[in-house]
């Protein structure tokens, strides 16, 4: 039997329902179980994840090879292998993230340090282990980023997560740029209506 089209969705906002990416992940999702009707979504809230940054427990059990693993050394990997299986498992990705400090918060790069895995998702000659799979990146902002922008050159966090989706495999991924979102913060806009205007985008990304 064909397995369903499945999508791992990503949210990092500690926000809530005030949270603008978390809105762009809804439409999102909604979109996505539209065009895919038989799709099963995964969703993997890193606001509830638990996530420890990488530490020193975690680094020797990284650099042990499998086979000499203790039982703690396969403790402290546990969770990023479940991560790494998630990812793999996945047809489509969607990562809802704002922009911390012009990158991406704390919280998605620990993600990030946990499923960057050699052997799994990096090979040992440095190629991308993850192929077949499409990402879409949904990014809120308080300023603007995109083209023609001032500050375009401080777009760093959508250049991380283009580079570093790219070394494990993933290139084909859409950015959808929820810049501006502090007018939904100052009540100069609606949550729906700043949504809204980025309606198109968020179909064609989940219709593909
Ligand atoms: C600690 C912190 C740092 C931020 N740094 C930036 C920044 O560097 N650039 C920017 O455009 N917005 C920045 N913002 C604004 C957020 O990106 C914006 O509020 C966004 O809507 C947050 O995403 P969320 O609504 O999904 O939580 C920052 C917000 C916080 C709380």
């Amino acid at each position: 039997m064909p397995q369903p089209t499945k999508l791992l969705v990503i949210e990092t906002s500690p926000r809530g329902d005030a949270s603008v990416s978390r809105n762009m992940t809804r439409r999102f999702v909604q979109e996505w179980r539209s065009a895919h009707a038989d799709g099963k979504v995964v969703e993997r809230d890193l606001m509830q994840t638990g996530l420890q940054f990488t530490n020193a427990a975690w680094l020797q059990a990284y650099f042990t090879p499998p086979a000499q693993h203790t039982a703690a050394m396969a403790d402290a990997l546990s969770l990023s292998d479940e991560l790494v299986a998630e990812l793999l498992a996945a047809d489509d990705i969607v990562i809802a993230t704002p922009v911390y400090n012009y990158n991406v918060p704390a919280l998605l790069k620990a993600w990030i340090d946990h499923i960057v895995r050699k052997g799994l998702t990096l090979g040992f000659d440095g190629a991308g282990l993850v192929h077949g799979k499409k990402a879409t990146v949904l990014i809120a902002s308080g300023g603007v980023y995109t083209e023609g922008s001032p500050i375009r050159e401080r777009d760093i966090a959508t250049q991380y997560l283009r580079l570093i989706l790219g070394v494990i495999g993933i290139t084909d991924v859409t950015f959808i740029a929820g810049g501006g979102a502090k007018m939904v913060d100052l009540g100069e806009d609606t949550m729906e209506g700043f949504v809204e205007k980025m309606e198109q985008d968020i179909r064609r990304a989940a219709s593909v």
